[in-house]
């Protein structure tokens, strides 16, 4: 937890704005800003949730702000790598799983911008800083995926990741982030049934479809430990989150974790997976891994990825293309309006 003084340079003091962007009344004393304060540690203290409405410290909101963004920008831009097979799906059934799951991580997307929008966020600007790099998104959807098998590998161990990582954040202090997480994650867990369903039926087919599997697991392992982001020694803003229980575990923690419900399940299919180090370690109670690539991971958070650039020139066409909807959908809920007035003016 952040020392009082510290916590009180960065409150809506400064700003003078109230939780929901609002101009707090100018009687608003030091008085109430330090019941206001304790208020808040209370909450966090005892479990409970923090509100949209409620008083919160300027670092809490914007840290939230930061993580709820990219988490929304990643959902987005997640629909991309497998979006690529809608098309190509090989079989009808395949094409409305996937179809399916494409479209819930739109969903997720949604959801997670309207929790930034309880924060005082503008969803138009969190749109722009993410197509002009201001604001980034898991660096695990700037892999290309070269075949089918791509799919479930990603549903597998991508949504896999995910789920490890979003199970804890349905107990997020911020309300609206916990409650979006909790319907998130039950579909998350279709995604990786999903993914393991299609491998299985893979690896029961020819030979070329296990060696697609086998090519694809070899691909995709790596960059999904990554997702966790670098090691606790690394994230430096791991300690202050946890503090106020946005964060319930560290990224070391969630990655031993993924990695412990994976390897039995890659057994059970029949792949190996392409770590020379992976073995149980009984004293531990849990597997040990080789050296991640960390050098790999910030080159793809600076840009440098196979797909980077491709993701943003398509999300950047999608919104430009979608500009005529926007004003569409403006215009009509302008005209509402103007109708509801005019009738509440008759009714009254
Ligand atoms: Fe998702
Ligand atoms: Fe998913």
């Amino acid at each position: 937890m952040p020392s009082a003084e510290e916590v009180m340079t960065v409150t809506d003091r400064r700003t003078g704005h109230g939780p929901d962007g609002a101009r707090r009344p100018p009687e608003a004393t030091l008085a109430d800003e330090t019941e206001a304060q304790a208020r808040f540690e209370r909450l966090i203290a005892e479990d409970q949730r923090i509100e949209p409405r409620d008083w919160m410290p300027e670092a809490y909101r914007a840290t939230l702000i930061r993580q709820v963004a990219q988490h929304a920008h990643s959902e987005i831009i997640g629909m991309q790598p497998e979006g690529a097979w809608l098309t190509r799906a090989p079989s009808l059934r395949r094409k409305a799983i996937l179809l399916a799951k494409v479209q819930d991580e739109a969903g997720h997307g949604l959801y997670l911008y309207s929790a930034c929008e309880t924060l005082g966020a503008d969803r138009a600007d969190l749109t722009e800083k993410l197509v002009t790099g201001r604001q980034k998104y898991s660096s695990i959807f700037n892999y290309p995926t070269l075949s089918f098998a791509d799919v479930g590998v990603i549903g597998w161990l991508v949504d896999g990741a995910a789920i490890c990582n979003q199970v804890p954040l349905c107990r997020s202090s911020y309300g609206p982030y916990a409650r979006a997480m909790i319907r998130i994650c039950k579909e998350e867990s279709f995604h990786q049934r999903q993914g393991y369903e299609l491998l299985m039926t893979m690896m029961g087919g020819t030979e070329e479809q296990r060696a697609q599997v086998r090519d694809a697991v070899d691909r995709w392992w790596w960059p999904s430990l990554m997702m966790f982001g670098p090691p606790d020694a690394e994230s430096p803003n791991t300690a202050r989150s946890m503090a106020w229980r946005i964060k319930r575990h560290t990224n070391d923690e969630l990655r031993q974790r993924f990695v412990d419900i994976t390897v039995p399940q890659a057994e059970a299919l029949g792949v190996s997976l392409p770590d020379p180090d992976l073995r149980w370690n009984a004293e531990r109670g849990h597997y040990d891994h080789g050296p991640i690539d960390w050098d790999e991971l910030s080159r793809v958070i600076r840009g440098d990825g196979p797909c980077n650039a491709e993701r943003i020139a398509t999300r950047r066409a999608a919104h430009r293309d979608g500009e005529w909807v926007r004003r569409a959908a403006s215009a009509h809920a302008a005209k509402r309006a103007a109708r509801d007035a005019v009738g509440a003016g008759v009714a009254g």
